[in-house]
């Protein structure tokens, strides 16, 4: 049996539909802390299983009869995500499964200033010290975060204001990362392996705001801020650790760490991903207001759908 961690999100169900249209429902299983939700968001027929990576019983119990494993990380404060992750790599450690795919992200180099690097670059460690069979994927920014953080706003305000210089950014789609995740999990075809998957290309946020203009019909500019302007408006509208996640991801976009392209997409998917032009005209006016990011990030919204209000 094939499991997916984190079923009830937006990779991990991703992944568990492809997996079930491609072998039947009946080979792929997904984990979630609450199945119920995970329910809504996979194809019927698939077995959902309950666990929390905060658990180690839990953990044990769910990866009994698991044949290989596609770990999708969590998210929050760095501290308890590491430990969540360590905990899931002791129980795949203590357990039968035979190979592991983990989706991690490009940015996990010891001097980068990014928030999470510590976190995934500890997983990573973890994983390939742990005697299991391994692949990682290291995922780059999502098209849809992008969007969702910076690119639906400024439908209205018409500009996009980071601080992110000049420097090149290569996004590409959740959907895209639960292909190649799933697709590497089915094959057990790049154990060893660490596949990086970017988009087809890279862009300045002056280049993404001419593909947002043409895809949304009205006029954005980039404005590029300073990083402390940014950490200011950050610290204003978000609840810790958010502020020092998102300011230090844009520290480590400015050194270039998120412009890594898509070969790694391609080698297991055998194609390119989807343009990010093609991402934002599929999208342009296809999103509800509001995201699945904004609420966990930003104070003073609602929470409630957030998971259904993406897709
Ligand atoms: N590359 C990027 O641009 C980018 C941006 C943001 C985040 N990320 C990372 O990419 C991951 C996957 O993205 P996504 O869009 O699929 O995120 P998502 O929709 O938030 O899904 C995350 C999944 O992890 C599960 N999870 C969280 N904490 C858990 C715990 N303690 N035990 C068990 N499951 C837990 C969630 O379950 P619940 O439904 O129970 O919460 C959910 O199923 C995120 O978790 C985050 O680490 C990447």
């Amino acid at each position: 049996m094939l499991l997916v961690t984190g079923a009830s999100g937006n990779v991990g169900s991703a992944a568990v539909a492809l997996l079930a249209s491609r072998l039947g429902a009946g080979a792929v299983a997904g984990l979630a802390r609450d199945p119920a939700r995970a329910a809504a968001r996979v194809p019927f027929g698939v077995q959902l299983g309950r666990a929390d990576y905060t658990d180690r019983a839990s953990l044990d119990e769910a990866f009994a009869g698991v044949s290989a494993l596609l770990f999708v990380a969590s998210d929050g404060d760095a501290r308890d995500v590491m430990k969540q992750h360590a905990n899931v790599i002791d129980a795949i450690a203590a357990s039968a499964i035979e190979r592991v795919v983990f989706a991690s992200i490009v940015d996990v180099e010891e001097h980068s200033p990014f928030y999470f690097a510590p976190v995934y670059r500890d997983a990573e460690q973890r994983l390939r010290a742990c005697g299991k069979p391994w692949t990682i994927v290291r995922c780059g920014m999502y098209s849809d975060f992008l969007f969702s953080q910076w690119l639906e706003q400024a439908c209205d305000t018409g500009i996009v204001d980071v601080p992110a210089g000049r420097a090149h950014i290569a996004p590409i789609s959740r959907d895209d990362v639960a292909t190649a995740a799933a697709l590497a999990l089915e094959s057990g075809a790049h154990e060893g392996q660490v596949l990086e998957l970017g988009g087809a290309k890279a862009y300045t946020f002056d280049e993404i705001a001419e593909l947002a203009s043409m895809a949304f019909g009205r006029s954005i500019a980039y404005r590029p801020v300073s990083a402390t302007d940014y950490l200011a408006r950050c610290w204003a509208t978000m609840e810790d650790p958010w502020p020092h996640a998102f300011a230090s991801l844009f520290a480590s976009v400015s050194q270039g760490r998120f412009a890594v392209t898509s070969a790694g997409f391609e080698q297991i998917a055998g194609r390119r991903p989807e343009e990010l032009k093609a991402f934002l005209e599929r999208h342009a006016g296809g999103f509800a207001r509001g995201s699945a990011w904004q609420p966990r990030f930003h104070r003073d919204q609602e929470t409630a759908g957030d998971h259904e209000r993406t897709r």
